[in-house]
């Protein structure tokens, strides 16, 4: 049975690897998940700077699901550009990056150049928890007028990171902009934002009042809703990786079913830690088995109509 995907022209072992912001902030952390079954790494979201992010507490599980708050701490660009252009698989590796402002775009990717980074770049455009900013891609004018920024610094492998759209005249206008674009891939969805979780009389998390990015289980039918939606609509040369919700290898199929070539794990892998790769992916091939599927090809956006 054959769990290889392909995003462009690169080949991964598996469809597994972290999300963004898990296992993902040093060195150290990203060695835990080049050692562990995943097919490859994301960085955590780097600025231009490095970030203290918000004040702790900033992290909760909840039961399964999990509610953050992190503002982006992160160790600079320069931290992870170093890191991965040291990387003999950098060509398998995705560096996470989020301008502050409108200035930060040619700086960042300036220095992606000079560096010549040879990996994807994933531009996170869906942050929910910086106070006093919004996230970028709930504001169409404003994404495209980032994208036509970045596609004139840049002609690297270029996927974006989105937040849950839950109307499908969102879908359909987020689409056609996206689909302007020599983009590699999208990633959806990032945490469902401006949650809040009660412990007792009080917030959960400490930043923005108690305001947070939900994750795990709970947001999966809207991360599954996403990746669909623009399996539906995107070219075919726009690859989906598909993050939310993940916590068996059945998750794992139901990304694929809905059209996602790669899937990523946020709230399980920081509850479980990277072991959990091995059993997402004897899970993932089990149920393949169950269908009688030999590849990820066999199934991929196959889902069924009723
Ligand atoms: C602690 C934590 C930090 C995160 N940091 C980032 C980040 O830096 N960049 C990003 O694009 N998404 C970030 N996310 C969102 C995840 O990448 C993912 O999109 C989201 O958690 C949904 O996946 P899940 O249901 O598997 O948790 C973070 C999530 C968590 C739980």
């Amino acid at each position: 049975m054959f769990i290889k995907t392909q995003i462009a022209d690169i080949t991964f072992d598996n469809c597994l690897m972290n999300a963004a912001g898990v296992y993902c902030m040093t060195k150290e952390e990203l060695e835990q998940i080049v050692a562990s079954q995943a097919a490859t790494f994301v960085t955590k979201t780097a600025t231009l700077q490095s970030r203290p992010g918000n004040p702790e507490p900033r992290y909760r599980d909840v039961g399964l699901n999990s509610i953050n708050s992190m503002g982006l701490p992160n160790l600079g660009l320069d931290y992870y550009l170093d890191l991965l252009t040291n990387d003999p698989h950098q060509e398998q590796r995705f560096l996470s990056i989020s301008p502050m402002n409108a200035d930060d775009t040619p700086t960042l990717f300036s220095k992606i150049k000079q560096h010549d980074f040879k990996g994807f770049v994933e531009l996170n455009l869906s942050c929910p928890n910086i106070p006093g900013k919004a996230q970028i891609a709930y504001d169409f004018d404003q994404t495209q007028r980032i994208l036509d920024q970045v596609f004139d610094l840049y002609q690297g492998k270029l996927g974006v990171k989105l937040p849950p759209y839950f109307d499908q005249a969102h879908f359909d206008q987020m689409a056609s902009i996206l689909n302007q674009y020599p983009l590699t891939f999208i990633n959806s969805i990032n945490s469902l934002g401006n949650g809040i979780m009660i412990d007792d009389l009080s917030m959960m998390i400490a930043p923005k009042q108690g305001f947070g990015g939900i994750g795990g289980p709970c947001i999966k039918p809207w991360a599954l809703a996403n990746v669909h939606a623009f399996y539906q609509r995107l070219k075919p040369e726009i690859q989906i990786i598909g993050t939310g919700g993940v916590t068996c290898g059945r998750d794992v199929f139901e990304h694929i079913l809905c059209g996602a070539s790669m899937v990523q794990v946020g709230t399980l892998l920081h509850q479980k830690g990277p072991q959990v790769f091995e059993r997402l992916i004897q899970e993932l091939k089990d149920e393949m088995a169950t269908y009688g599927y030999q590849t990820l090809a066999d199934f991929k956006g196959k889902v069924q109509y009723l």
